[in-house]
Formats: structure tokens, sequence, C-alpha cells
């Protein structure tokens, strides 16, 4: 028990939004962690954030979210009550076990190659036009693209998969309004029906395929049918806006900090720009915890019961770990073990399909557009909690 707690400061959501970088960095100088206004905790450096994604004194949310936004049935419920991303100990394992094999047994080289031709054919479009919206014409199609290679998704079935996931995923944004709740369920609805059909159809003996080798194995690790379908849409879900933020942010860095050409000239630092931009202006702001007994950090404490946020967007701005943090600096010495990937038993699933994607998705905009410039209201990125949201972003090239 400590003799004297050291207060917590409390910070309004309207100040915390219009500085996010400025508010952390002041902050976290001085406390561990910061209190928001509206509730909840944000843990601010990167040694307390790494540390306690693995602690076990706090646990994934499981149905939290939703029973706070009035939900305890339906679609989008399902994805909570029996998904991975929010559960707990031995029932995670085994849901994620199923997921997990079969990733590592899907053929990175040919999802790469499939990701390439995707973001090809994407680009080919518009080349003519001279101007790209990068979020709905590119950012927003790839990853659903390579999520239908996974899924084996007849590209007939494409539009519908596309518009459904990006409704369903307004529900996992802050606030979302009663109707894009009521849109966002009706979405998950149709998409658990869809992939369902797919699951019911798939062919196991068609040796090779995610898709295929996935429903082998959720069978042997007995999940009912439910779990196994919510797995697949807790992949959908990980692997759609994030991606989507990720791709948008990366691209809009590089041609704002006028280093297009640089890495034009050298592809090699590819690598760099992915990882870069991930710390920098990281897609996934932090992850979501209770706590399920109290915690102290540096002097302060969080009670038992608390919600806390694991501010990978602030952590991952921390001096102690990156020396002059603000800066977009491609000589970096990369970081093998990316924390914006999250970490403990939740790390992400997607890291290296997700990190195939951005360099794909990068490399053919730097082969395609020889000297794209920003037309109109540059980079915008909103909000610190989850999934940040990206405003459009025009590139143009006549
Ligand atoms: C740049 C893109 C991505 C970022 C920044 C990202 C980030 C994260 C983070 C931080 C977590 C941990 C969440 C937590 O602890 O609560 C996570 C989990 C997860 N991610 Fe990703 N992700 C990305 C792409 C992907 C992709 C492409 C896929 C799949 C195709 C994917 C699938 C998943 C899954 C299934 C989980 C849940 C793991 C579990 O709960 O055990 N992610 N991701």
């Amino acid at each position: 028990m400590l003799d004297q707690v050291r207060p917590v400061p409390i910070v309004e959501a309207a100040a915390l939004e219009a500085d996010i970088h400025g508010t952390f960095a002041a902050y976290r100088a001085t406390h561990p962690l910061i209190a928001l206004a509206g509730g909840g905790y944000v843990v601010l450096r990167y040694a307390d954030v790494e540390r306690l994604m693995s602690d076990p004194r706090l646990q994934a949310t499981e149905t939290a979210l939703p029973h706070q936004a009035g939900l305890t049935k339906g679609a989008l419920f399902d994805l909570f009550e029996h998904g991975m991303l929010t559960a707990n100990r031995e029932t995670h394992a085994r849901r994620r076990a199923a997921v997990s094999c079969a990733l590592a047994r899907e053929s990175l080289e040919r999802f790469r190659q499939h990701v390439r031709d995707a973001a090809s054919h994407l680009i080919d479009a518009y080349l003519d036009d001279g101007r790209l919206e990068l979020v709905s014409g590119y950012a927003r199609r790839l990853p659903v693209l390579a999520l239908a290679r996974l899924l084996d998704l007849a590209d007939d079935a494409l539009p519908a998969f596309e518009r459904d996931v990006l409704t369903m995923n307004a529900f996992f944004r802050p606030g979302p309004t009663p109707a894009a709740v009521d849109a966002a369920e009706g979405a998950a609805s149709r998409l658990q029906n869809a992939l369902g059909d797919r699951l019911d159809q798939v062919d196991v003996e068609r040796s090779g395929s995610f898709f295929s080798t996935y429903k082998t194995i959720a069978g042997e690790n007995q999940l009912s049918p439910l779990e196994a379908l919510m797995q697949i849409v807790s992949v959908v879900l990980g692997g759609s806006d994030t991606t989507r933020a990720a791709i948008v942010v990366m691209v809009g860095l590089l041609a704002e900090r006028g280093l297009w050409q640089e890495v034009r000239r050298q592809p090699a630092l590819i690598g760099a720009v992915v990882s870069e931009s991930l710390r920098c202006e990281p897609a996934v702001g932090s992850v979501p915890r209770l706590t399920v007994e109290e915690i102290e950090l540096d002097g302060t404490v969080v009670p038992a019961g608390r919600p806390v946020l694991l501010s990978t967007m602030s952590a991952l701005r921390d001096p102690d770990v990156f020396p002059n943090p603000d800066a977009f600096d491609l000589t970096r010495p990369p970081l093998r073990w990316h924390p914006m990937f999250g970490g403990g038993e939740h790390r992400c699933l997607g890291e290296a399909l997700a990190k195939i994607e951005m360099e794909e998705a990068l490399s053919v905009l730097l082969a395609s557009l020889p000297d794209p410039r920003i037309d109109g209201q540059g980079l915008t990125i909103h909000g610190h909690a989850g999934v940040r949201k990206v405003d459009e972003l025009t590139l143009r090239w006549h």
C-alpha cells in the first residue's frame, strides 16, 4: 500500500483531440497516466504500455463495450461474446489457435503477389485521370481484396463485402451515432451470413487455402459453429480498417515530408517507411483493457474494475526509447518487434500480412506515380482510442 497516492491529471476529450501528441508528451514527462474526463485511464509510457500488455491484472474487455452501447444481442454482440479479440485466458487461446495455425501455413509469397496484382489493378484505373482520392480509391479497397484472397471470396461477392465491412467497422470508432449502430448491426449480420455460407461450402480437401486449413483446425479444436464463424469475422475486423488507415498515413507522411523521390530511387527504404509511419502515426492508437486488480504506476493508482487504454500512440513517441520522437526518421534502427501490433496474448495475428500490404501498396504507387502532390487538405488523422480515423487525401500527378 502506498503512503501517499499521487493524483492523476484529468483531461477533457476536446482538449486532448485538439493536440493529442502534444498533450501526451506534456503529461508523459511527469505522469505515467492520465484520466479521461468521460471515464477511463490512458497509460502513456513505453515501458508501462509494453509491460501491461502481458500483465494478468488487466484483461480484455469481453462484452463491456457493447453493453455500454446498449447492445445485449445480435451480430455485433456475437463478435464480442464469441470472438477472440475480447476474450480472455483459455477461451481466448482456443479461439485464437485455429486462425494462428492457418495463417502460419499461408504462403506469404503468394499473398504478396496477390496484393501486388490487386494494387496495380486499382491504380491502373486512375492513371489517366491524374487524380486519386486515396482512401476510397485505394487504401480502403486493397485490404478488402487481400481478405477476399484469404477467404476465397468470388469476385461478384466483393462489392457487398466491401460495403458491409466498411459499415460494420463504423461501430468500432469512438461515439457511433444510433443510426451508425443500426447500420453496423445490419452489415455485421449480412457479413455473418455470407461468411457462414462460405465456411459451410469450403472444401477442406483443398490444401493450401487459408480457409480450408482454418476449417479443419477449427473442427479439431472443437470450436462451436458460431465461434468458428466469429474468428473469421474477427480477422475481417482486424484486417480492414487498420490497414486502410495505415496505408493512408504512410503515403501521406511520405508525400508531405518530400521523401517520395528519395524512396522511389531507393526501394530498399520501403521497409523503413512502413515501420516509421506506424511508429509516428500508428493506425491503432491504443488497446483497451479492464483492470481486474488495483494497479500502481509510479505513485499513482488505478483501482480494480476500471477501463484502461494502453496507448501505443503515446508509447511510440516516448523519448526514453525513441530519441527525437517527433521526427519522421527513416534511419532509425529497425524495430524487430513492433509494439504497434500490440503485445502479450492478443498480439496481432496479421502483422506479416499487414506489412506485406503496406509494402506492396507503397511500392506500386512509387512505381506508378513519379511525382504526385497532395491536393487540398493534407493528411488529417483523428482520435487516439482504437483504430484512428483518417480523412480523405487526394493525390494529383498531371
Ligand atoms: C497496420 C495494420 C494493423 C495494425 C496496426 C494492427 C494492430 C493490432 C493490434 C494493436 C492488436 C492487438 C489488440 C489488442 O490487444 O486488444 C491486433 C490484434 C489482431 N489483429 Fe491486427 N493489426 C493490423 C492488421 C491486421 C491484419 C491485416 C489482420 C488479419 C488479416 C489482423 C488481425 C488481427 C487479429 C485477428 C487480432 C486479434 C488477436 C487476438 O485477440 O488474439 N490485423 N492488431
